[in-house]
């Protein structure tokens, strides 16, 4: 086999082996054209900010395909203490398995957003961690001045729904406007990743 073909095999193979499939669709076609898509066009004085957490890439891939969609910022929710596979192994009484049954855990935050206050739409990006969000997204939201933003929930999960998991965290905020939450399909491809996101914001300009 000659060098240059050699060559493009690794390539592709190295790009095909390093993220799952739907992460890999969700951050890696084209860019939209947001200015022709009519979301942003009714919306154009929102200033967005995509905040997420994610320990293993899912929700990390939806949030980053939004955030270029929105034109958004971003902020990621990095825990002070890294969750490990065996923190994260549910059903064990692992770590996460403990702080989603103690109604008083508050994982510690490593760095905390600079301020909110130039943005108006927060989307906030979570997974779904036995039918509820990580408590560490309590952390931020009762740590945070959310008033007065509109607040679009997302998450991902094995096969749960939204559930209550945003009606509760809304209870820990104050004077904000929460769309319904939606559940991201693992399946989902970029593409309607983008459109669900120019959608909702559509909808917090309602
Ligand atoms: C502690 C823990 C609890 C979980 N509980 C649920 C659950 O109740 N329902 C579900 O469908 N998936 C559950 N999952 C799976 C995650 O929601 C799913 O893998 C999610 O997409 C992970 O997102 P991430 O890759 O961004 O961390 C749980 C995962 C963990 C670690």
């Amino acid at each position: 086999m000659n060098k240059k073909i050699l060559t493009i095999l690794l390539a592709l193979m190295l790009a095909m082996s390093c993220v799952p499939a739907f992460a890999e669709d969700a951050v890696s076609s084209a860019t939209v054209n947001v200015a022709s898509f009519p979301a942003v066009a009714e919306h154009e004085d929102a200033n967005v900010l995509v905040v997420y957490f994610s320990t293993d890439d899912t929700v990390k891939a939806v949030a980053l395909t939004a955030a270029e969609a929105l034109e958004a910022d971003v902020f990621e929710i990095v825990p002070e203490q890294p969750y490990t596979d065996a923190d994260l192994a549910y059903y064990t009484n692992c770590r996460a398995d403990k702080e989603q049954n103690d109604r008083n855990a508050r994982p510690a935050i490593a760095v905390w957003p600079e301020s909110l206050e130039q943005y108006n739409v927060i989307f906030i990006g979570y997974p779904i961690w036995h039918g509820q969000a990580p408590k560490i997204l309590y952390t931020l939201l009762e740590g945070v001045d959310v008033s007065g933003k509109t607040i679009v929930p997302f998450c991902t999960s094995a096969s749960s729904g939204a559930g209550s998991s945003a009606s509760n965290l809304e209870k820990v905020t104050d004077g904000a406007s929460w769309l319904k939450a939606k559940r991201i399909n693992n399946h989902s491809t970029a593409e309607q990743i983008r459109s669900w996101a120019l959608t909702a914001l559509a909808e917090t300009a309602k």
